[in-house]
């Protein structure tokens, strides 16, 4: 499974690149305005700290104005992916801009119907949004094994499934066992991943015993 970080905040993706572990970005419109900065500015900046595709969300709801506006978007770094929401001009959007050689992440996706719809015009990439379905008292997990089933179904059907709306360890040990292809992850959730209480007991004990030798390894 690949992780894609789930920030516009540059400073945390170069930090977690450095690991090897980020294998692309996702931003939408409303982490842009939490950063702060300029949209096709900061784009640019995370194109050139990671080399898989970094998404970048248009903002029209016409058909013919995303497509100019992915284009636009698009021109930045070959490995901007557009992002278009699941709307029926979306979807118009999401086959020009496919057929154009661009990636698109279909966006804002909450049922496996809709995830149909994405592969069949074409998306790379089908984003579910786990965690606005767990909101309204829904098992957002439960999309994600049906859209696998969906698209297993077909072989015609290659859209990655790239899980979004992630808040928790448990949402992406569960992505992961559900065969997701990407999770995208807050920095936080990513970092908290790597913890756990007996890690900190086993390490703090080691270093005791390793103090008590008086010895140093360099
Ligand atoms: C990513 O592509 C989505 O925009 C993001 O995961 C949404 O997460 P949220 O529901 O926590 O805002």
């Amino acid at each position: 499974m690949k992780f894609f970080v789930d920030t516009a905040d540059t400073d945390e993706i170069r930090d977690l690149a450095q690991t090897g572990l980020v294998d692309g970005v996702t931003t939408n419109p409303s982490l842009v305005a939490k950063s702060g900065r300029d949209f096709a500015e900061v784009v640019q900046e995370i194109c050139g700290m990671v080399d898989g595709p970094v998404s970048a969300e248009v903002t029209a709801t016409q058909a013919g104005a995303m497509v100019e506006e992915g284009r636009k978007l698009a021109q930045i770094a070959d490995n901007v992916a557009i992002k278009v929401p699941l709307t029926w001009d979306g979807l118009k959007a999401c086959r020009a801009l496919t057929q154009a050689g661009t990636m698109v992440n279909v966006t804002l996706c909450f049922s496996a119907n809709q995830a149909l719809l994405a592969a069949k015009a074409g998306a790379t990439f089908i984003s579910p949004f786990i965690g606005r379905l767990d909101d309204i008292g829904e098992d957002g997990m439960e999309i994600i094994r049906e859209i696998r089933t969906i698209y297993d179904n077909y072989d015609a059907l290659s859209t990655q499934i790239l899980v979004a709306s992630i808040r928790n360890d448990e949402h992406v040990k569960q992505t992961a066992l559900a065969g997701a292809d990407v999770a995208t992850v807050p920095p936080a959730v990513l970092r908290s991943l790597s913890e756990h209480p007996l890690t900190d007991k086993g390490l703090a004990a080691f270093l005791a015993d390793w103090e008590k030798t008086g010895q140093s390894i360099l």
